[in-house]
């Protein structure tokens, strides 16, 4: 944790007394623009292909250790027909690089920034050590340089890495630092589920484009959507597939969009994952929600289909442009000796007593907040025991809903106003929308590392405004 003599030198602090709110502190404006955005640059749907973020490779190997070297840079991406947007990006790209890792197999990624701002890197999902974790206030400054060390204890899961400055992570997002870091498995791998080729991430995220293509992020507090949807950096691409089964791996990396996906007019797809990783048994589903930062792992069989078929994933909570989100073109057979097994793993539920702690979630003068605060690195609004289980219960308060992180830990839901989470929610889970007027409880161990560690709403604007606050795990 820095020091208070350390957040005055890198500004983040006057000399005096804390009194205003964190956002004011950092000079942001307390509302959005307002007034009529204008429309993007009109695109047509499915003309270009999924793009697949390259996976980078380890550069050095040290003890055992894989080292990753990220260097994050401006960059110029070709989204939208003849035009350039500038972008900030991992290495060059939009999403970054997809750094693949194995349970077990401890890494380095070496974070250096050439941004013209300060940055922080968070490994979204993983439990990782405090000094690695990416709190809002452990910096990176323009021309500096941070080794993230990511023991990876965990089963394997899809986690994504993204900047996670302090109230400005919705910006830094928007802008494009983001990407998928995978974590695989012995058990995993001996399961038979679709891989290599047809292990396929995709990131849905929406945003707004000027004319000449530069990207529009008005900021403010009510939060920030596009009405341009991509996956993967490309605008409603189309994807060429076998007649065979795939695996997706979906992330909303949105900022602020909430999604709820279907398949075609409603066709069956298995879910085999949540944000924590496989599920106890796959799930026969025909939609299924998808808050900020939340990912679902499906198996869609394109064996149903037969050849020339075009199969539009879709966004029910979307409208006109905003409604399609990409098509699967069915266009070869190909063998397939995968399977979905019955049982996927075993997890084990946590239950109570447990001791309880309680969150809730405000709009007042401040902004968004947790327990009527806005965010303050000199307070902890929980102190769990290292390996202890606690019951954290979110109420809120406010007329949207709130995609509630936790970091370090994955979670289970234990009820939504006294009902059981839905099958599609029933796995680990790191963020979870908590919906309008809901009281929702999760159960937790905290293994790991004692430190200190931040909860927020992952609608990135109410993060940045000030839906943020730390917990300490205590030794
Ligand atoms: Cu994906 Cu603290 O965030
Ligand atoms: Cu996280
Ligand atoms: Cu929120």
């Amino acid at each position: 944790m820095l020091s208070r003599r350390q957040l005055i030198k890198l500004g983040l602090l006057t000399g005096g007394a804390v009194v205003l709110p964190w956002h004011r502190v950092l000079g942001h404006t307390a509302h959005g623009e307002g007034g009529p955005v204008a429309a993007s640059p009109a695109v047509e749907p499915f003309r270009v292909p999924l793009p697949i973020p390259p996976v980078l490779s380890a550069t050095k190997t040290a003890d055992g250790v894989e080292l990753y070297e990220v260097t994050m840079k401006e960059a110029v991406a070709r989204i939208l027909p003849g035009r350039e947007t500038p972008v900030w990006t991992y290495q060059g790209l939009f999403p970054g690089p997809t750094i693949k890792a194995r349970t077990g197999e401890p890494v380095v990624v070496r974070q250096t920034n050439h941004l013209g701002v300060p940055t922080s890197v968070h490994l979204h999902g993983a439990r990782t050590p405090a000094g690695s974790d990416g709190h809002p206030l452990d910096l990176i400054e323009p021309g500096g340089t941070k080794d993230y060390v990511y023991p990876h204890q965990d089963p394997a899961h899809t986690m994504w890495y993204h900047d996670h400055a302090l109230g400005k992570t919705g910006r830094n997002i928007y802008m494009g630092l983001a990407a998928f870091y995978l974590l695989r498995d012995d058990h995993e791998d001996a399961l038979g589920l679709p891989r290599d080729g047809y292990d396929v991430p995709l990131a849905i995220a929406d945003r707004r484009f000027a004319d000449d293509g530069t990207l529009i992020f008005p900021g403010g507090i009510d939060g920030v959507t596009g009405d341009t949807i991509l996956v993967n950096g490309a605008v409603q691409p189309f994807f060429r597939v076998a007649r065979r089964r795939y695996r997706f791996r979906i992330l909303n990396a949105s900022n602020f969009r909430l999604y709820r996906l279907r398949l075609g007019d409603g066709d069956r797809f298995t879910q085999i994952g949540t944000d924590g990783g496989l599920l106890a048994a796959p799930l026969a589903l025909t939609e299924v929600p998808l808050s900020p930062a939340e990912r679902v792992e499906l198996v869609i069989d394109f064996r149903r289909y037969r050849l020339g078929d075009q199969v539009v994933l879709r966004n029910l909570a979307g409208r006109g442009r905003t409604a399609d989100i990409m098509r699967f073109d069915v266009v070869r057979n190909a063998a397939d000796d995968t399977v979905v097994p019955k049982v996927l793993r075993e997890i084990e539920p946590l239950t109570g007593p447990a001791p309880t702690r309680d969150f809730s979630l405000d709009l007042t003068a401040d902004g968004w907040v947790i327990n009527g605060r806005p965010f303050s690195p000199f307070r902890f609004e929980a102190t769990p025991e290292l390996d202890s289980v606690e019951i954290w219960r979110f109420t809120n308060h406010t007329a949207v809903l709130h995609p509630m992180h936790i970091h370090l830990i994955q979670f289970q839901i234990l009820d939504r106003n006294g009902q059981p989470p839905q099958p599609f929610e029933a796995g680990w889970k790191d963020t979870v929308g908590v919906r309008p007027g809901e009281r929702l409880r999760v159960i937790a161990r905290f293994v790991g590392y004692p430190g200190t560690y931040v909860l927020h709403c992952h609608r990135l604007e109410h993060e940045d405004h000030d839906m943020m606050a730390q917990y300490r795990v205590t030794p």
